[in-house]
Order: structure tokens, then C-alpha cells, then sequence
């Protein structure tokens, strides 16, 4: 892997901003000194907060580095390389990242090897104010460990992915890149060890509250969500259906004007997926559908944690829906073309998923190479499936059609019989709450096949790991 792959986003920026200080500076080259100005131009970064923590003035700093800086006439349109002294600052990073076990080279690695590089002028300037490599590695080590997440697994991770999707919403699985479905569910995976090792990989600096609104009932998604906050260091508060009366006691767009001003994060349970568009374009914090009449992108999440904790990985795997094109299935459909899993419903006539996301789904599959199929044969499909999927025939809201759909779909049962049609380690997975004798028997959800309650458990820690990155602040 090239030493540049390994370089955060931030630390990629820095470097870019030292070319362009080089360049308004008239120099045709990039020294220490611009890496050192490219780096206090990140304000956010770890660097920056190294600086502060080991009590740096770092307007004086800047200053100090101006007056040593000598302008010259521009020599615009010159490649700005960087320096002997320069690419030293870079192989010195690098190894204090190793030195510190972390396989990512970040701004703090950056900082430390400009202070390592006493001849350059950044170095001295650094030493002028104060700074002493051991401390500022102790102040490096420290800071990372108040982040909490152990820094080998940052790089698998890729915080850059993780970090730009704090402040975003998420109402449907194409809200995520592949990119980041993928880190999403890595990050889950780490989560879900440390939490049984009786650790949590992530806990914030200070408190976060999560608003939870639905409209309908749950058990698993009330609950995981409202852990996943006490976990993470938060704290998450039940809204129910009496008591905000969404768009009736209030405008949508109120609900979210206020509370907005009092969490982090909203979650919501609606019956129209519009309402969660609503709640998102009026709400500055991030929106998470908690299940709307269109998808369930927090179930889907949780399940592919379990497709790959049973099946090695998602990519080129069979994922097969019997049953309705629903919330579920279309999130499932998404989520499967984003990750390259093969995809195919076999429902009855009329009850195919919604066509929007059908295309959609195929488009995005076109490029991660997986196949979406609707078919009417659920015997044929379930043949080389590595997981077979079934959901409720009549969803929340859908009450009143039950007696209709169960005459319906009772060829779309998943029972032994269909199941005999499937390899032996065929998963077979199921959101809950499930009707038994209905799209399941207890045979089969009771079974050795059955994964239900591992994906009841992952809930939580997809939660975990979403809240966390569209949250941040750690
Ligand atoms: N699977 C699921 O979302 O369960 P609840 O309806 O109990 O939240
Ligand atoms: N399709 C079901 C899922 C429940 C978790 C429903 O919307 O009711």
C-alpha cells in the first residue's frame, strides 16, 4: 500500500494546504514550515488539539512562523514539491504512526515528525514555543485514548468515511455509499466484540440525546436504539404516538424546529415515509428512519451484520426475500446492490416492491455487480440461496388487508417443505415480530437454519455504530 493511502483525509489536506500556502508565498517548493501552516489551518484536527493540550498559543505561533517565512514574487503556475526536509517530516510521521501501533498516518503523526525534524524551520519554531516529543506523544497517545476507539482499527474503519457522515440523515439505504455501508458494518462488527468484552469502542465527551418518535408499535428498534445511546454515553427520550400527535397537535416541521434545539439526533416510526422528509428538511440534526410504509434501513444494516457473521462476507452472496415487496424487502433490495449480494423477491403478482426502488436498485447494482430478480417461484429461487428472508404478510398499517393477503401468499409460506429445496447451511432470517403459522412456521424460526435472534441482537450494535457516526463528536 502506497504511504499516501495510509494518510487520513485531514492529513491528505494538510499537505494540499501546504502547496497552496507555498504557492501564495511566491515559493516553488514545499518546506516545513508550510506543512506546519497547512496543518494550523485545519483547526479541527488532532494536531491542533495536541497543540492545545500541551498549552500552545497557536495565534503566536503562527505569527512566529510568518515573521521567519521570506516572501518572494509569486511563481504561480510551478509544481510546488516538497523538500528533502520535507519528505523526511512525512517519513518520520510515518513511523511515529507505527511507533504508536496505528496504521494510519494522521495529522497528530504529521505534527510529531515536524517536531522530529529539529533542523527544518517548523521544528525549531515548535521547539521555540515549548514542545517536547515526549510529551507531545504522551498528549498524542492520550487524546486517542479519550476518543476511545483503539487506534489499530481505526484504519480498517477508515475514519475519513466515518467522519463524513456525521450530520447526515439517513431515511433510506441509498443515503449510503457502498463505501460507507461497508465501514458502517465493520464498525458494528468492532462494536459488537467490544461490547461483549464488556468495553464500548466509542463513548462520547460528553452527553448526546437521541429524540425517539413513532407512530407505531416495536420492541427491538425502541429498545436497541434507546441502549445503543445509554451505551455510547447518551441518552435517548421516547416520544409516543398520543403524546406529540405528529402533524396533528403539531405541524411536522415544528416537532422538528424544536427538537432540534434540544437533541443531537432524531429517530422516527412513521406510516409515511414523507413525514421522515418532512421531520429531515426542517431539522438542522440528523433524521434516522426508524421503518416508514417504504423502508427500514436499521433492520437491513443488522441483518447484513449477520450475513457476513455467518457467511464470511456479503459480496457474491444469494440473499433471497419470500414474500411481500415491503418496507423491509426494499431495503434489503438496496442494501444488496450497494454490497454486490444477489438479490431476488418471490412474491405474488401485485405485491412486488415498489418500482422506483427496483430500478434504483438495479442501477446500483450495475455497478457493484450484483443481480436483482423479482420472480413468482419461490422453490426455484430459494435453490442457491445463502440466506432465505421472509417478513410479515400484512405490515403496520396494513391490518385491515390481512385476511385478503394470507389467502395470497400462503404459497409464499417459508416452511420445511420449501426449506428442503435449499442448501443445508442456508440461513434463514426473519426482522420479528414474526406471525407464526403464517410467513413462518415455528419449525423453521425455531430451526437449526434460523439466525433471528442474531439479527434481533445486531440491532443494536448496527445502531450503535450508525449513531455514532452520524452523531460524531468523539
Ligand atoms: N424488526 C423490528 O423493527 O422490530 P420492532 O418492530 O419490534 O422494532
Ligand atoms: N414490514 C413490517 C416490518 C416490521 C418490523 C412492518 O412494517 O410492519
Amino acid at each position: 500500500m502506497p504511504m499516501w493511502a495510509r494518510f487520513t483525509e485531514r492529513a491528505r489536506r494538510v499537505v494540499l494546504n501546504a502547496q497552496q500556502e507555498a504557492g501564495l508565498l511566491g515559493e516553488s517548493y514545499v518546506n516545513t514550515e508550510h506543512l506546519l501552516l497547512g496543518l494550523l489551518r485545519e483547526s479541527e484536527c488532532t494536531a491542533v488539539k495536541v497543540l492545545q493540550q500541551l498549552g500552545v498559543s497557536l495565534s503566536r505561533l503562527q505569527m512566529e512562523l510568518e515573521r521567519h517565512i521570506s516572501h518572494e514574487e509569486s511563481k504561480a503556475g510551478q509544481e510546488a514539491e516538497l523538500t528533502p526536509r520535507a519528505k523526511r517530516v512525512i517519513d518520520l510521521a510515518y513511523d511515529e504512526a507505527r511507533q504508536l501501533n496505528h496504521n494510519y498516518i494522521g495529522t497528530e503523526h504529521l505534527l510529531l515528525g515536524l517536531i522530529r525534524e529539529e533542523e527544518g524551520l517548523a521544528g525549531s519554531i515548535l521547539k521555540q514555543a515549548g514542545i517536547d516529543l515526549e510529551r507531545a506523544r504522551i498528549a498524542v497517545r492520550a487524546l486517542r485514548e479519550r476518543v476511545g476507539v483503539p487506534s489499530a482499527q481505526i484504519t480498517v474503519l477508515r475514519t475519513e468515511v466515518l467522519h463524513g457522515l456525521q450530520g447526515r440523515d439517513l431515511l433510506g439505504i441509498h443515503d449510503l455509499t457502498s463505501e460507507e455501508c461497508d465501514t458502517l458494518l465493520k464498525l458494528a462488527a468492532a462494536m459488537k466484540q467490544s461490547t461483549r468484552k464488556g468495553e464500548e469502542l466509542v463513548r462520547w465527551k460528553r452527553s448526546h440525546l437521541l429524540a425517539m418518535i413513532f407512530e407505531k408499535p416495536s420492541l427491538r428498534t425502541r429498545f436497541t436504539f434507546e441502549a445503543a445511546m445509554v451505551q455510547l454515553g447518551g441518552h435517548a427520550i421516547y416520544l409516543s404516538p398520543g403524546e406529540i400527535g405528529l402533524g396533528k397537535r403539531e405541524s411536522v416541521a415544528d416537532v422538528a424546529r424544536n427538537l432540534e434545539r434540544w437533541c443531537q439526533a432524531i429517530m422516527a416510526r412513521v406510516f409515511s415515509h414523507q413525514t421522515l422528509v418532512e421531520l429531515a428538511e426542517n431539522a438542522k440534526v440528523p433524521v434516522i428512519n426508524a421503518l416508514s410504509d417504504l423502508e427500514h434501513p436499521c433492520q437491513a444494516l443488522a441483518d447484513f451484520q449477520t450475513l457476513i457473521e455467518h457467511k464470511g462476507e456479503a459480496k457474491g452472496k444469494h440473499l433471497v426475500f419470500v414474500g411481500d415487496g415491503n418496507n423491509v424487502a426494499h431495503s434489503l433490495m438496496l442494501l444488496s446492490a450497494k454490497l454486490g449480494t444477489h438479490f431476488t423477491i418471490a412474491c405474488p403478482e401485485g405485491y412486488e416492491p415498489n418500482e422506483r426502488i427496483l430500478s434504483l436498485a438495479r442501477e446500483i447494482a450495475s455497478a457493484t455487480g450484483s443481480l436483482i430478480v423479482v420472480t413468482r417461484d419461490p422453490k426455484e429461487a430459494v435453490r442457491t440461496a445463502d440466506a432465505v428472508y421472509t417478513d410479515v404478510w400484512a405490515s403496520m398499517g396494513q391490518e385491515h388487508e390481512a385476511e385478503r393477503r394470507r389467502q395470497v401468499f400462503m404459497p409464499y409460506q417459508v416452511n420445511a417443505e420449501l426449506l428442503k429445496e435449499a442448501k443445508a447451511e442456508t440461513i434463514v432470517m426473519h426482522c420479528l415480530p414474526a406471525h407464526r403459522g403464517e410467513e413462518i412456521t415455528d419449525e423453521v424460526i425455531d430451526g437449526a437454519q434460523s439466525v433471528v435472534f442474531d439479527q434481533a441482537e445486531n440491532r443494536l450494535h448496527a445502531q450503535k455504530a450508525l449513531l455514532a457516526a452520524l452523531i460524531g463528536g468523539w
